[in-house]
């Protein structure tokens, strides 16, 4: 096998799948953007979901990216087993309702095996299929793959709430002999029981069918647009192409924990303490970058946690005064080339790192005066297990310190009380989290629907006619009830950027009716949910329309207000404030933006002096409608 680098393993694969016309998506930042169903970006499929479930139709069916991920489900498990990390690359190769199963299983083939790309022995190459899944064994077999090394799985499933889903095809690499002393591995596999020979280095979803709450998997329905979605674990590719066991020996790692036992003087012979470090500063670096803060709350907070983990492992091989800042630009160095904007956002990395770490020793040296205190009171010679949890909760003080220190005094303290305090937390926290990628449903009446429906900016009434009306999944020619309907031209303006769509009347020579909402179909026509107030609506109909113009303005009045109160931050606060959402209607704004320093009341007191001031003055308000480039 020949040696690939990270970056190496990264241009091969964009570069196959380039050479079968896929276009380079880039990585999308980590925090998700307009989408609140979960906290971070945790799969190479994630920021494509409205792709995938039709909301929107991409510039190209044929999509390859490299995907940012992180997972924090199974954090507990990072630094104790080869694999486990927070934050990974996943490569992907995507159909949207472009090539389905035979080419996406000959693509993988050829490029796992062609001496051009990655050059395997098709005799390391296994793969898992749903067992029903026949095609997909047949495919594999007209490939050339051994029928041998075809194993069928009930596993072999992906589903994440409702919406797109379907049978899988894991590719797996044998690595040998040597990773199968009791000769029992390929039993294993086929048992789907963990072993260490034959590692997973790929999954190929190919998505048919639309998941349903409470309806029985094989009485799904199949989708309109039926997609491909994979998964490669790039840190997993590394380990196959430098030959090394595990994750935290590939050149993504070395570096870092090369520089880790530098700054803890000590060598480094495999311990956790290492690789937790390394995988927290990598995903601590990305997040921030990113746009993400440290915070009490959400995804904030799944920060701080890895952050102040970091440094109390830290503690245990003599890491004393704050040191993740320092092992930032490690991370930077080896992921440059992938991820250049990384190098411009190094230094307010690193500053925002430092702090957090200062903010977190404080908190530590709290913890041990009110260890000190509880001391003071006990009686007994013990702390209940409730104190140290409240410790451990409050001031961040881990149950292994609390003990530590309290067997120094000669003191207790009940693990087995402190546990049931943890669980109760972790269950809490479990019921609360969001982790879940699910997708709308695909609707194909609109997915299906492209004529050409213009949208006019900036007048409150036109005539046009109608263009289709849709009812329970289908186009119909006539109706007299509520309903959705496109029309030829429209001047209602629909859900996007943030501000709600328009209200108003259309009325026909036939019908009057009442528009509750209008939003983008996936083929960008507006579709407007309206509410038939009277008579019957045809198709062709000539209507006129007229938008709620009062509510209109009072929702244009609150959009220029999320620029002024940008405007505002940059020019009081910082100028790298950045927006990462907002919401507009006639009665409020939200403006979301990211800043790693602190507000205070004398900060805001000036943005909101700023903002009034600039309304004040009653500038004029210019609308210009322009390319996303230019904007
Ligand atoms: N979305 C699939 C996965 O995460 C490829 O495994």
């Amino acid at each position: 096998m020949k040696y690939m680098t990270h970056n190496d393993i990264r241009n091969t694969w964009i570069r196959f799948f380039e050479s079968k016309g896929h276009k380079l998506f880039p990585s999308a930042p980590l925090v998700p953007i307009n989408d609140d169903s979960l906290l971070w970006i945790n799969a190479g499929v994630t920021p494509l979901k409205r792709y995938f479930d039709g909301t929107e139709t991409p510039e190209s069916r044929r999509i390859v990216n490299i995907q940012k991920c992180i997972r924090t489900n199974d954090i507990e498990n990072v630094g104790i087993t080869k694999r486990h990390q927070t934050f990974f690359e996943m490569m992907g190769n995507f159909s949207i309702g472009d090539y389905f199963k035979n080419e996406a299983i000959e693509f993988a083939f050829e490029i796992l095996t062609s001496e051009e790309y990655f050059g395997i022995n098709k005799d390391l190459i296994y793969v898992t299929v749903y067992p029903t899944d026949k095609d997909a064994i047949a495919r594999w077999v007209q490939c050339g793959l051994n029928p041998e090394h075809i194993i069928p799985l009930e596993e072999n499933f992906w589903e994440i709430g409702e919406g797109p889903c379907g049978p899988d095809s894991e590719i797996f690499f044998d690595r040998g002999e040597e990773f199968d002393p009791d000769h029992d591995a390929l039993e294993k596999f086929k048992n789907d029981e963990d072993q260490e020979r034959y590692i997973e280095i790929w999954n190929n979803v190919f998505s048919q069918y639309n998941s349903k709450e409470g309806v029985d998997r094989k009485d799904y329905q199949e989708l309109p647009n039926k997609n491909i979605d994979t998964g490669a674990g790039l840190e997993r590719w590394c380990c196959i192409f430098q030959n090394v066991d595990s994750n935290f020996e590939t050149d993504l790692f070395t570096p870092i924990i090369k520089h880790i036992t530098e700054l803890a003087e000590a060598s480094y012979t495999g311990q956790k303490e290492y690789k937790i470090i390394a995988d927290h500063v990598r995903a601590i670096t990305f997040a921030l970058a990113d746009g993400a803060c440290f915070e009490n709350v959400g995804r904030g907070y799944v920060l701080r946690r890895l952050l102040r983990r970091s440094v109390r492992v830290g503690k245990n091989i003599g890491l004393e005064g704050p040191f993740m800042y320092k092992i930032v630009s490690d991370v930077v160095d080896v992921m440059g080339d992938a991820y250049p904007y990384l190098r411009e956002k190094r230094p307010i990395v690193e500053a925002t790192v430092l702090e957090e770490e200062k903010l977190f020793l404080k908190t530590l040296e709290a913890g041990e005066r009110r260890l000190k205190e509880l001391v003071k009171d006990s009686t007994d010679g013990t702390i209940s297990g409730e104190e140290a949890f409240r410790l451990y909760d409050t001031y961040g003080f881990p149950f292994e310190l609390t003990l530590e220190y309290l067997n120094e005094l000669g003191y207790t303290v009940s693990k087995e009380e402190f546990d049931k305090y943890m669980t109760m937390q972790k269950e809490l926290a479990k019921k609360n989290a969001k982790n879940k990628t699910a997708m709308a449903s695909q609707k194909k009446v609109l997915l299906d629907f492209k004529e050409d429906s213009q949208f006019a900016y900036g007048i409150y009434r036109l005539k046009t006619n109608v263009l289709a009306i849709f009812s329970q999944d289908e186009i119909v020619d006539t109706i007299d009830h509520d309903c959705y309907i496109a029309l030829k031209r429209t001047c209602f303006y629909a859900e996007s950027g943030g501000q709600v769509s328009d209200t108003g009347m259309i009325v026909g020579n036939n019908f009057k009716a009442r528009v509750l909402d209008v939003f983008k179909g996936p083929n960008g026509q507006h579709i407007h949910k309206v509410k038939l107030l009277d008579g019957t609506i045809n198709y062709n109909d000539e209507c006129e329309l007229v938008i709620d113009r009062e509510r209109r303005k009072q929702i244009e009045a609150n959009h220029s207000s999320v620029h002024i109160l940008q405007y505002s931050l940059q020019q009081t606060v910082s100028n790298t404030i950045k927006q990462a959402g907002s919401y507009v209607d006639d009665e409020k704004l939200r403006f979301d933006f990211t800043y790693t320093g602190k507000m205070n009341d004398e900060k805001l007191l000036e943005v909101e002096n700023f903002a009034n001031q600039m309304i004040s003055e009653n500038l004029i308000v210019s609308t210009e409608i322009m390319p996303i480039e230019k904007a």
